[in-house]
């Protein structure tokens, strides 16, 4: 049975085996991962001067991403051409002149070009390379690279548009936004392992529908109701997405009777975690960013954050967080950040339930891989909406997956 006749009912339904089959993993590592995407892979302030390297990963590719002698950018498999082996162990590096492979010595230079192979020529005159064998001949694959708002991402594709076409004109503003313009100081960062299919993170990351269900806190803090303004901007083809909460102008909404997350007779000893300063004339106190396929750039409160997330298995994900400020954030904004900050991450009083979320449906989905799940809240397009009742983004994000996987 082909893929497609599993998949009968456009963007309002996804079969459950997208999420667990093994075949369709390696597929969407070669179609997607290493298709035509742009793949966060760091900040520019991570590898700011010449030698400075991160090591990250697209898809399941490990990737080295360093800033050359000549200042530019480049990145490369971490993946030793010779028997495989990575070549950069760490996570990060300053000041390397060369990458030197631990299992035979092999040498790359900082754009992943082999320099050198240990015992080329053999040795006492024994043994070595054959005379034709030519270094030029061997090395990992390299990625393209570009950035924008301070941000590296790369691809393998020949076809991935510029960067602000991939973005689109409606959801770069919105990312300049929290990130455009200013200088962006790393203040922490996480890598937690979440039990599912990255797939379903995708979802939920474009998913405005559930953020004031799921998350108790939101909802009963009167963070995040979807009886507060806002609305969800998906691009045009899709694959990005904008969500936005305006600050609450009333006091008390009913919205929300009847439903189990909310009970008004609850209230924070201590309310610094309510005390927000809008930054911004638009008083929108939470902006979620999506960039097809793995990386969300956020605002909540005066808290800020990146996160990017991938695949390591067909039912296990990395998600990774960096937490940031502004270089010029003043004490009192610094220490605001990071006390709003307790919302993300692993624990976090907001994040923790998406943490968990995507366990409980590949628990719930186990035994039913051509049972479908429903995406009708709405209606069945993917154009934007003034409300944050809808699950348009993640059909969006459907329509440019099945568009690229060819399912
Ligand atoms: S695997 Fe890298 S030098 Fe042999
Ligand atoms: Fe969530």
């Amino acid at each position: 049975m082909s893929a497609t006749a599993n998949w009968p009912h456009g963007l309002t339904r996804v079969p459950y085996w997208v999420y667990q089959d093994q075949d369709m993993f390696r597929t969407e590592q070669a179609r997607v991962f290493e298709g035509p995407v742009w793949n966060f892979l760091c900040l520019e302030s991570e590898i700011a001067e010449p030698g400075d390297w991160r090591a990250t990963m697209v898809g399941s590719m490990p990737v080295v991403v360093a800033r050359d002698a000549d200042r530019t950018i480049a990145a490369f498999e971490n993946r030793c051409a010779h028997r495989g082996a990575l070549i950069c162990l760490d996570d990060q590096g300053r000041g390397a002149k060369d990458f030197h492979c631990v299992y035979h010595a092999w040498r790359y230079d900082l754009r992943g070009n082999l320099k050198s192979v240990a015992f080329r020529n053999g040795v006492n005159g024994k043994g070595g390379m054959d005379a034709g064998f030519r270094l030029e001949d061997h090395r990992p694959r390299q990625l393209r690279t570009t950035t924008v708002c301070g941000l590296v991402f790369g691809t393998l594709s020949d076809g991935t548009p510029d960067i602000e076409s991939y973005i689109g004109a409606e959801v770069l503003p919105r990312m300049e936004r929290v990130i455009g313009g200013r200088q962006l100081e790393i203040i922490g960062r996480f890598t937690q392992v979440l039990p599912n299919n990255w797939k379903m993170y995708a979802e939920n990351v474009r998913d405005s529908y559930h953020a004031s269900l799921l998350h108790l806190y939101f909802a009963t803090f009167k963070i995040n109701r979807l009886s507060q303004g806002g609305g969800l901007i998906v691009s045009p083809d899709g694959a990005n997405s904008v969500s936005s909460t305006i600050a609450p102008d009333v006091a008390v909404d009913s919205a929300y009777a009847g439903i189990r997350s909310v009970d008004d007779g609850f209230h924070l000893e201590d309310e610094c975690m309510l005390d927000v300063v809008d930054e911004h004339p638009d008083r929108i106190r939470q902006h979620i960013v999506t960039v097809f396929p793995n990386f969300v750039v956020q605002k909540t409160q005066n808290a800020m954050a990146l996160r990017f997330f991938t695949p390591d298995g067909v039912d296990k994900t990395n998600l990774e967080w960096i937490y940031f400020g502004y270089a010029d954030d003043t004490p009192e904004m610094r220490t605001r950040r990071l006390r709003h900050l307790n919302l993300g991450g692993p624990a976090g009083y907001v994040s923790m339930e998406d943490g968990c979320v995507g366990g409980f449906v590949e628990r719930g989905i186990a035994a039913t891989p051509y049972r479908e799940s429903l995406l009708e809240m709405g209606g069945s397009g993917t154009a934007s909406q003034d409300t944050r009742a809808t699950e348009a983004a993640v059909r969006g994000f459907w329509g440019v997956w099945r568009r690229i996987v060819g399912v």
